[in-house]
């Protein structure tokens, strides 16, 4: 269901017919398909009650991309968290990427950039000083999207996945 708070973007589909995607606030009654979207397109799965948690603790960023007929095609979740900063033992608010992925059909049409400048605007409401995220070192695709938003790689994580992967650790200063 639509609210004002909603954003719209359209996209051409093959057939050239122009269609809307939705970027709306994650409810309960949507976790399973995010859970669905995350088994598909990313190595790390999560039980349900750790997306139920983020949802219950910081909804206003945890949204979902749905398609022309509702079905949600991506998702994007935050955790918030009182750290020192990257720079000083400051103790400040970091927003903490945890997840975000799209479904192969609807990437590269400006989906996953709708969800991240939604989402941390949204988070501005968490007071929130560092934004902060990993990523694997191959994954390229979400590496372009991140420096899109100037994130920097602050430093690596060795062997940072359970595959044995690392990962980069990458921040942004609002
Ligand atoms: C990463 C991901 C979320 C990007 O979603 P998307 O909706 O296709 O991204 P967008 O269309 O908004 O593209 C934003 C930018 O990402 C980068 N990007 C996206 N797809 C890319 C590709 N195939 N090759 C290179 N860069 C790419 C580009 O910088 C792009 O900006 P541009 O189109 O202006 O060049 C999506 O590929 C995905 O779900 N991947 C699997 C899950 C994942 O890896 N999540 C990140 C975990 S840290």
């Amino acid at each position: 269901m639509g609210t004002d708070k909603d954003t719209r973007i359209n996209y051409s589909d093959n057939y050239s017919d122009i269609k809307p995607i939705i970027i709306r606030r994650c409810t309960l009654e949507d976790l399973e398909a995010v859970i669905e979207v995350n088994e598909k397109e990313l190595p790390e799965d999560y039980p349900y009650f750790f997306y139920k948690s983020i949802l219950d603790n910081y909804p206003e960023s945890f949204l979902v991309a749905c398609n022309d007929i509702g079905k949600i095609i991506g998702y994007i979740m935050w955790r918030v968290e009182r750290t020192p900063a990257i720079s000083s033992l400051k103790l400040v608010n970091k927003g903490h990427l945890v997840s975000i992925a799209v479904f192969k059909d609807y990437k590269r049409i400006g989906v996953a950039t709708a969800l991240l400048s939604n989402s941390m605007k949204n988070l501005k409401k968490y007071k929130i000083d560092e934004f902060v995220l990993e990523v694997r070192v191959s994954n390229y695709t979400a590496i372009n999207l991140y420096r899109k938003f100037n994130y920097i790689t602050h430093s690596i994580k060795e062997k940072y996945y359970r595959d044995g992967e690392s990962a980069y650790f990458m921040t942004l200063k609002p």
